[in-house]
């Protein structure tokens, strides 16, 4: 049976199962409820309610903005059309780095408010403690290594991590440490496919890379940088599947050319 007819609730343990049987993880971004149903229709695994919502929605120039309202609202939004996929909420910048009680008050905002199954934080061997204590209230956590876009302005910009040994060797303590405290899987951003391949065998948890090459438990892109409609900028991991501006920007014109004419409304589109 293909994913898609498969209509069973993906779980956890469901993406587990997944990387022990060698079957490839989907998953996307969503981040209001009317994309988010044709995902889950479509039979994408796990939506999640990234804290890009800042960059491609909002129309900042870093996740940095984002609070936990704003996300509270957006995984409320997705997590009502969700019925198959696992549904992912980003704790926002500063929701989990004060400390892991912190970190527990807001993740379960997420859940309780929220409505996701699951939350994503960024950081390694540092937040192990966080996602301890997250974990053992029951709150399942999705890591991310690699480029990490809340840290945007320590590192100076988004070019791709884990260039150098010292770096790799990072990373992969990182995922290590991470899956002893507890992630259900990892997401591993921007780093060469070599270390994707690296970090997927060190760790039993599925690692779903964007930007890290094939050799991972499965891929996560952004929506909007699927179907072709964030076009601010385009990173060279996230292949486009359609161009929805430039069908959107010529549906607009051709509407706009049809009312200045007067040929819309027709007579069939009249009363
Ligand atoms: O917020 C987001 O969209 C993400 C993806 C890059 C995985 O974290």
């Amino acid at each position: 049976m293909s994913r898609a007819a498969d209509s069973a609730k993906v779980t956890t343990a469901t993406l587990r199962a997944l990387k022990a049987q060698r079957r490839r993880i989907t998953a996307l971004t969503a981040y209001d409820h009317l994309l988010a149903g044709l995902l889950d229709r479509a039979g994408v695994d796990v939506l999640l309610v990234g804290d890009s919502v800042a960059t491609v929605l909002q129309g900042h120039d870093t996740t940095v903005s984002v609070t936990m309202d704003q996300m509270v609202y957006h995984c409320e939004l997705v997590a009502r059309a969700a019925r198959r996929a696992l549904v992912v909420g980003d704790m926002p910048f500063l929701s989990y780095q004060i400390g892991p009680e912190d970190a527990l008050r807001n993740a379960g905002r997420l859940l309780k408010e929220g409505r996701v199954e699951a939350v994503k934080l960024e950081g390694g061997a540092p937040f192990a403690a966080t996602v301890q204590r997250l974990v053992h209230a029951g709150i399942p956590v999705m890591g991310h290594l690699g480029l990490t876009p809340q840290s945007i302005h320590q590192f100076g910009s988004y070019q791709a991590r884990g260039q150098e040994a010292a770096e790799q060797r990072r990373i992969v303590d990182d995922a290590r440490s991470l899956a002893q405290a507890g992630v259900f899987a990892l997401v591993l951003e921007k780093v060469p496919a070599t270390l994707g391949q690296q970090v997927t065998a060190a760790v039993e948890v599925p690692v779903i890379g964007i930007g890290a090459g094939p050799h991972v438990d499965g891929q996560i892109l952004v929506t909007h940088d699927l179907l072709g409609l964030f076009t601010r900028f385009r990173p060279r991991f996230a292949r486009r599947y359609l161009e929805l501006a430039d069908a959107i920007g010529k549906a607009v014109g051709d509407y706009c050319r049809d009312v200045r004419d007067g040929s819309f409304p027709n007579a069939d589109e009249s009363y």
